[in-house]
């Protein structure tokens, strides 16, 4: 297990161009999706929708807003993280679920409800996009680990994204995309980089 976690973090990379031949298999799919859903965070408040982007038009418009970055055109599979806006709606929409499938009145989590409903402000949304950067972490790791490829992306423009994806309807905004299939040959260039990392010694630190 240890050789095979390090052996598949060193062979992913930021992939810039995949393979449209090679499809990621429905099992795997699965198993990617369920490794989102798993994904802690803050109070388990869970302040995201996964987003993916089927349409090959759509995702046309989207290389364009990722300032012309064609493997949101290429990736199998292009998923946007996107945060939670309506804070207190994320809230509620938390109590919800918990209490309902607890079998509780939501009354029960008032308490819970007033502190966070107390504390949210216009610094939630960036506490809640740190949270997407988890399940980025984790769809990264659980893709590396199934032999997929991939390729997170910063370099876009969230308005733009929102705005073609219809997300400010949907009490939306787009923080973090990632894009996953099988590396084209012609990549082979980016695939055979060297890491370029920090060695150990100098980013473990002990106190
Ligand atoms: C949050 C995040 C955002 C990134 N955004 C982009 C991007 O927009 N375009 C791109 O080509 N690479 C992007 N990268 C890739 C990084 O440049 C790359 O991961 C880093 O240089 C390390 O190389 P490696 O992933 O190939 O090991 C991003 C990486 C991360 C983690």
């Amino acid at each position: 297990m240890n050789e095979q976690i390090i052996a598949a973090l060193s062979n992913r990379y930021a992939t810039k161009a995949f393979d449209p031949s090679k499809k990621i298999s429905d099992a795997d799919f699965a198993t990617l999706k369920e490794a989102l859903r798993l994904t802690p965070s803050a109070y388990g408040i869970q302040p995201w929708s996964f987003v993916w982007v089927e349409n090959k038009e759509v995702r046309a418009k989207l290389v364009g807003a990722a300032y012309g970055q064609a493997q949101v055109g290429s990736a199998d599979k292009f998923l946007v993280i996107a945060a939670k806006t309506d804070l207190k709606q994320a809230i509620a929409e938390y109590i919800t679920d918990t209490t309902t499938k607890a079998g509780m009145p939501e009354e029960n989590l008032a308490g819970f409800k007033a502190m966070m409903d107390g504390s949210a402000d216009v610094s939630t949304i960036e506490w809640y996009k740190k949270q997407c950067y988890i399940a980025l972490g984790f769809a990264m790791e659980t893709a590396s680990l199934l032999g997929i490829d991939n390729g997170p992306m910063e370099g876009f423009d969230p308005a733009q994204f929102d705005e073609i994806l219809g997300l400010n309807s949907k009490g939306l905004t787009s923080t973090v995309l990632l894009c996953l299939g099988y590396r084209s040959a012609e990549d082979t260039e980016n695939a055979n980089k060297p890491k370029n990392r920090f060695a150990s010694e100098l980013v473990n630190i002990t106190v």
